[in-house]
């Protein structure tokens, strides 16, 4: 049975992997900084390590089959320092398959966060481990959170309402890291991208009325590259519209 490891299996993302490859019938390890998963974790293995010091890292990955690195910060230490870390360990342990998460259109729109995942890519694909990279969309629960942040103030919802956003649920990308771990090293893979391509004005509109929540929404303009990039849909991919799981779906089951 093989051996599978799951950074940042405590995550968002992670949590869901892991599931779905225990169901699979895998041997599933999450790692985590922390000493141990909460009740509700649905795996059964924890190796607890940190990408920045580096502690626990060897003892992870060691007889680990593939490992799926989901864990990140969007920072150049957590997420380069941290990734070029763990390829060493995983070199020297023999792992001989790594699945990546990364993002769509981070070639496209130009952001800190993007550049930080380029690298990693980067990084991956020359570690000389066999490799599988996927770019996927923005999942759903990111775009709630930021929706949750702006209804702070009454009355009113300030947003901008003319970027272009593909949100995908992360339940279906869980699912499709799976389905690639068991087809083995495959490469850059095709982008993942939610069924439709929105506005944020009408993702808002959407999330207030399925929250029953009455605000003026007041259009605000970003500057810049980025928001110019994101108001072209650099970030989506409506060619590859795979999931299924559309933006009123998942609110209304969750
Ligand atoms: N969110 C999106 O919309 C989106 C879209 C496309 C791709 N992605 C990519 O998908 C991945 C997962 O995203 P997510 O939204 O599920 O993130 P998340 O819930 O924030 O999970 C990230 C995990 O990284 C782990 N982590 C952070 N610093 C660490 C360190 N120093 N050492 C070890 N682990 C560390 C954390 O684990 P502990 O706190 O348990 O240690 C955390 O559980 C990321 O690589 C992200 O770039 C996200």
């Amino acid at each position: 049975m093989q051996h599978i490891l799951v950074t940042g299996g405590a995550g968002r993302l992670g949590s869901l992997v892991v599931k779905h490859l225990s169901a699979a019938g895998y041997r599933v390890h999450g790692m985590s900084r922390r000493a141990s998963p909460g009740e509700d974790w649905p795996g059964a293995e924890w190796k607890q390590a940190d990408l920045v010091t580096g502690e626990g890292l060897s003892r992870a990955v060691q007889g680990m089959d593939v490992v799926v690195h989901t864990a990140g910060q969007g920072t150049w230490q957590v997420d380069f320092e941290g990734t070029r870390r763990l390829l060493d360990a995983a070199r020297l342990a023999g792992v001989s398959h790594v699945v990546y998460i990364s993002i769509m259109g981070i070639d496209r729109v130009l952001y800190n966060y993007g550049k930080v995942k380029l690298a990693c890519e980067d990084l991956i694909e020359h570690s000389g481990i066999s490799w599988s990279i996927l770019r996927a969309t923005q999942f759903h629960y990111l775009i709630e959170l930021m929706l949750h942040k702006l209804t702070r103030l009454p009355l009113v919802l300030l947003v901008p309402t003319d970027l272009l956003l593909q949100p995908v649920a992360e339940e279906e990308v869980a699912g499709r890291l799976c389905e690639i771990v068991q087809a083995g090293p495959s490469g850059r893979l095709p982008d993942m991208g939610g069924p439709q391509v929105y506005t944020s004005g009408e993702l808002a509109r959407i999330w207030l009325k399925q929250h029953g929540m009455h605000r003026i929404i007041l259009p605000i303009f970003l500057p810049g590259k980025t928001a110019r990039g994101l108001r072209q849909g650099g970030n989506t991919c409506p060619q590859q519209a795979t999931g299924t799981i559309s933006w009123e779906a998942w609110l209304q089951h969750h």
